[in-house]
Formats: structure tokens, sequence, C-alpha cells
């Protein structure tokens, strides 16, 4: 069976950090959440993926992942020159899916469930799709859908008034008759070809297609808030301590840590869960639980807590503590004490501070 992975989404709701990388790249707990993606495909016993990139974020995805080979996956891209919905790009990969049953997995949705045991009875039974679908509190922002026996027999896009709490994730199992579905749609309303219109047509056509209840945890990571809280889900799981590089006799390090090679530690407190990456100086500082610190990052006087800051970003001398936030790559944000006591920033668009 093969996989498919759609990253082409603009990740407008994350920028500006997605001017420069795709929000499929952006590290949660020090990895980049394709990587999480991905493990969750090869969990399944998928190996053979493509993934659906925009012109634009081509060239970061062959160079981050390649031909899959190191993660002993085989990975082909295909472009998708406009982002015209989920069942357009699923549309433009035919050549690569050819008549392959395959497992479609929305790039930025975090599943942390062994779905192998339904990738095998889809296998074995004549079923023509499989949805994975979610109890969720307030549907409205997913596809929704109604089960009758372990079938779907409706689905809705986005509804105002949800008439299940039982939300699409963005998980799909599907065969080549989706192909016909997706021929026979029309755009929707925000001018995308909707996966979800596709399963309707399938289910109206007399299709069958069944649903699996996930039970774990899962997130789409659309926005600042869900990075983070997919960051603190991650660190959790944390078992062991892994310290290597230098810490000095005056740190103290409480809970679970991990620090990676090259990394100092100097007169700081690091309490977990925390991980820090390669050559990291951190220096007179306070890391709190559930912070991920990317490589070659330098913490001097300051304190900072439930945060991701990516690789080579540099906070020194903070009188206050950083929290909740997001720091991107090669972010400087220091405080000189000088006078006159004034705040001066040179800030990307659509960056966004809380003073
Ligand atoms: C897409 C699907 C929706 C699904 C959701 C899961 O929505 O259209 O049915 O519930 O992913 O994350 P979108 O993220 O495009 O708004």
């Amino acid at each position: 069976m093969k996989g498919l992975v759609l990253c082409a989404g603009k990740g407008t709701r994350l920028r500006p950090l997605t001017y420069t990388t795709a929000k499929h790249l952006i590290p949660v707990a020090n990895k980049p959440i394709i990587l999480y993606t991905l493990e969750f495909m090869k969990k399944a016993g998928v190996n053979e993926i493509g993934i659906v990139v925009s012109p634009e974020n081509e060239n970061l995805f062959r160079e981050t992942l390649k031909d899959g080979s190191h993660l002993n996956m085989k990975i082909e891209y295909i472009v998708q020159p406009q982002p015209k919905g989920i069942a357009h790009a699923v549309y433009i990969a035919r050549n690569f899916l050819k008549d392959e049953p395959f497992l479609l997995v929305l790039g930025d949705n975090l599943v942390f469930e062994d779905i192998s045991s339904v990738v095998s009875l889809f296998e074995s039974e004549c079923v023509d799709s499989y949805i994975l679908l979610a109890r969720v509190k307030d549907p409205r922002a997913y596809g929704v859908a109604i089960l009758e026996n372990g079938r779907i027999v409706h689905v809705e896009e986005k509804p105002k008034e949800p008439k299940s709490d039982l939300a699409i994730v963005g998980v799909y199992l599907f065969r080549s008759g989706v192909f016909e579905a997706i021929e026979n749609i029309k755009p929707s309303w925000r001018g995308e070809l909707e996966i979800t219109d596709a399963i309707g047509y399938l289910i109206q056509k007399g299709y069958t297609v069944k649903a699996h209840i996930i039970q774990g945890w899962w997130k789409d990571t659309g926005k600042p808030e869900d990075l983070l809280e997919a960051n603190r889900r991650i660190l959790d799981a944390i078992r062991e301590d892994e310290c290597f590089g230098k810490i000095d006799e005056t740190t103290v390090i409480q809970g679970r840590v991990r620090i990676s090679r090259g990394s100092i530690v100097a007169n700081s407190l690091i309490r977990g869960p925390v991980v820090i990456g390669e050559n990291c100086k951190i220096m007179n500082s306070y890391v709190g639980p559930y912070t991920s610190i990317g490589n070659e990052v330098i913490l001097e006087n300051c304190e900072v807590e439930n945060s991701i800051l990516m690789d080579e970003s540099k906070l020194s001398n903070l009188s206050s503590r950083i929290d909740s936030s997001l720091i991107g790559k090669g972010v400087k944000i220091s405080q000189n004490g000088k006078l006159p006591k004034a705040m001066k920033f040179i800030v990307g668009d659509l960056s966004s501070l809380e003073l």
C-alpha cells in the first residue's frame, strides 16, 4: 500500500514562521512535524510515500527528507501548483498512486495511535474506504460524519450546526474509486475541491465507507497554541534523561531532561520535561517545563518556559520570563539596560509580540 502526505498548505496562521519554512517542517520537541507523520505511516506498514508540496516549499522538503532512504522509506515529491484543496492534491498524485489502495494523511495532523490493524482490515475486507474520526467537543472546524453500524452514511464539511460530535481526522484509506468521486465534485465555497465532498459522493453511489474512531491523542497543528500543545504532549512522553555535553556543578537539573552533544550548561536550573539540542550555551538561566531548545541556541541571564526556541536563536539579559512562545531560527532578543529605557524592534511582517 502506498502513502500520500499533503504538505502544500500555506500555513497562514503560523506566519511569520511560514514565510521561511513550511509548517510541516517546524520542529516540535526538536523534530520537524513531518517526521512524526512519517513515523505514524511507517508504523502502519506504509513505506512508499508521495509528499505533495507547494512550488515554494519543494526544495525545503527535498533538502530535509531527501529520497527517504535514511528513514528506510521511499519518498517521492509531487508539486501542487496552486492550493486547490485536498481532493485536488490527491488527484494530481494519480500517476504516483496508480490504481493501488493508499493511506492519505494531512501532513500537519499529529496522530499518536497505531493504525496497523485498521490498515490490515482495509486490505482484507471488501471496503472502499476507511475514514478516521475522533470525538470532539466542538466539531464545527472539521468535516463531520454520521455513523450507522460502523458505516459512514453522511459527511459534511465544517457544518454550522454539526449533526454529530465525530470529526474527520486528516487520515483516510482509499482505493482508486476515489478518483471517480473527485472527477464528479465541484469546488466548495472556499474554492477548494474538498475530500469530504468526494467521500459524500462515494457514500451516495453506494460505495462502502467505514469509520475507525481513534482513542489516542490527535492534533491539527495549524496555530501557534497547537504547536505548543503538541510540544507539551511529546515532551511529556520523554521517559529517560540523556545528558551529554558539559554541565557544571552549580547547575541543577530536575525531572526529565535531554541535552545533546556539544552543549554547555552553567549556573542554571533546567526543570524538565525539556529537550536541548546540540552546541547550545546556557548560562545563568532558568529553562522551565515544556521547553524545546534547538541547536546552537544561546541563553544568557534569562528565563524561558513552555516554549519552542529554534536553531541559532539568542536570548540574553531579559528581566521578564519568556513563556508560551515560538521563537524562530536565528532570532535575537536582548535587553541592554542602557538609558533611555526604550524598546527597539526589527520585527518581520505579521510577527506577534506581547509585552
Ligand atoms: C481538513 C478537512 C476536514 C478535516 C480537517 C482535519 O480541513 O477538510 O474535513 O476535518 O482537515 O484537520 P482544513 O484543515 O483544510 O480546514
